[in-house]
């Protein structure tokens, strides 16, 4: 590398970190400022790997912990937790109305925190304190998969989601076909913030708001009875990325549990059906991994990013990562700042609109880990440079058109600057 070369990274580094910082509150990170005011889910996942990547080490337990100590009694963890009040975001906790404390919604998101907390644990230099922060966590980490592997388990044994915010890809048109039989909003006035700050044409639109905020409605009616929602909920999908991350996050923990005297044996077993499931949502004409609507039995599309994202799961066939590594060179044409979380040449493929065509980083960071752990090496190198010289070029962005590059969504995002200091 030259020494500008070398600068520059320098340079990326201090700006990711300044970005982390910016966002840091009292023990957890908000994904951006102003956008999303509070604690999400598995957005805490990649921000606790970029503070570890910086040597923060106790701000990257910190996030975990906090996260976790939001978690309810069931095991599920919150999608998204308000620690303070704040005026920015719409749906907040009076419309959740969970009356749990500290208030949180009502919905989960994928457990990519607890690849995070196994990660962590491997990798602290400080034994002592990587000990006495597992061990603080370990029940709430086991409570949590144990929560999905009974709660949530779909026909072919992988993970259902009960709101498309549950699979953290919001309005991925994956979700089309099974939001149009959701109920909607019983008040059609919507108080959205987020097209204040950002172009609408950038977010979901207001037919799918009033859909998700009719989900809400059904799942606040039934009492957030997390062991029910998979029964009651009128949208209930088994999600391959979902499924994938939390298989990876059983083996992952399972892993840790070998380590440090604890019974593997409960993990490894959800690891290995979660993975079996994947096999099953193989769509061998299409090759791809497509997720399934569980109310009316039919396999989804269009092709989206949440398939590929199987290969974070690892232990998919080579034959089919192969496939679908052809596909997605084949979609480089007509969109190459990939990945594009939507098939470029579908008719839902929108290069502004959020999950339905945008790259984002994390998308990128999950397929590029499962690319390496699946001997595919020089893919997952590809995937890292061409993301790290998007990110530099067009700064943390929330998401990337993948037609042209341009940074768009919300600015000073933490995940984005947190894999660019963990990669
Ligand atoms: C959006 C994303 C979701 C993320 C959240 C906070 O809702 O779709 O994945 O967790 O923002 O960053």
């Amino acid at each position: 590398m030259t020494s500008r070369g070398a600068s520059d990274v320098v340079d990326l580094r201090a700006r990711a970190l300044a970005v982390l910082v910016g966002n840091h509150r009292a023990g957890y990170t908000v994904p951006a400022e102003g956008l999303y005011p509070y604690q999400w889910c598995w957005d805490s996942g990649p921000i606790a790997l970029g503070w570890a990547a910086a040597g923060k080490w106790d701000d990257a337990w910190t996030e975990l912990l906090r996260l976790l100590s939001a978690q309810w009694a069931s095991g599920m963890v919150p999608h998204i937790v308000f620690w303070e009040s704040c005026d920015d975001y719409f749906p907040g906790p009076e419309v959740w109305g969970t009356s749990h404390t500290p208030p949180t919604t009502g919905i989960t998101q994928p457990p990519l925190p607890v690849s995070s907390a196994a990660r962590l644990f491997v990798a602290d230099p400080d034994r002592d304190r990587a000990r006495a922060m597992l061990a603080a966590m370990w029940p709430g980490l086991v409570a949590w998969i144990g929560w999905i592997a009974r709660a949530r388990r779909g026909p072919h044994g992988g993970c259902v989601i009960v709101h498309p915010w549950e699979s953290g890809m919001d309005n991925a048109p994956c979700w089309d076909a099974p939001l149009e039989h959701a109920p909607t909003a019983s008040d059609p006035h919507l108080e959205r913030r987020d097209v204040a700050t950002v172009a609408a044409a950038h977010r979901p639109t207001d037919h799918d708001y009033r859909r998700y905020l009719g989900i809400v409605e059904r799942l606040r009616a039934a009492g957030w009875d997390t062991e029910e929602q998979a029964a009651v909920s009128p949208f209930a999908v088994e999600d391959v990325a979902f499924t994938a991350i939390a298989a990876r996050a059983a083996s992952d923990l399972g892993q840790v549990a070998r380590d440090v005297g604890e019974d593997p044996a409960p993990l490894d077993r959800f690891a290995a059906e979660a993975r079996a499931a994947l096999t099953a949502l193989w769509d061998d004409d299409a090759g791809w991994f497509r997720p399934y609507d569980v109310r009316r039995e039919a396999p989804l599309g269009p092709l989206t990013a949440g398939g590929l994202v199987a290969v974070w799961a690892g232990g998919v066939d080579a034959a089919r990562v192969d496939r679908m590594l052809e596909r997605l060179d084949g979609w480089a044409t007509a969109a190459p700042f990939g990945v594009p979380t939507c098939d470029p040449t579908a008719p839902a493929f929108d290069p502004e609109r959020y999950w339905r065509g945008p790259a984002w980083v994390l998308v990128n960071w999950l397929v590029a880990d499962g690319c390496a752990r699946s001997g595919y090496a020089e893919r997952a190198e590809q995937l890292r440079a061409s993301t790290l010289a998007l990110v530099a070029r067009a700064g943390f962005s929330e998401y990337y058109d993948a037609t042209t590059g341009q940074g768009i969504g919300g600015h000073g995002f933490s995940w984005s600057a947190a894999l660019t200091l963990a990669w």
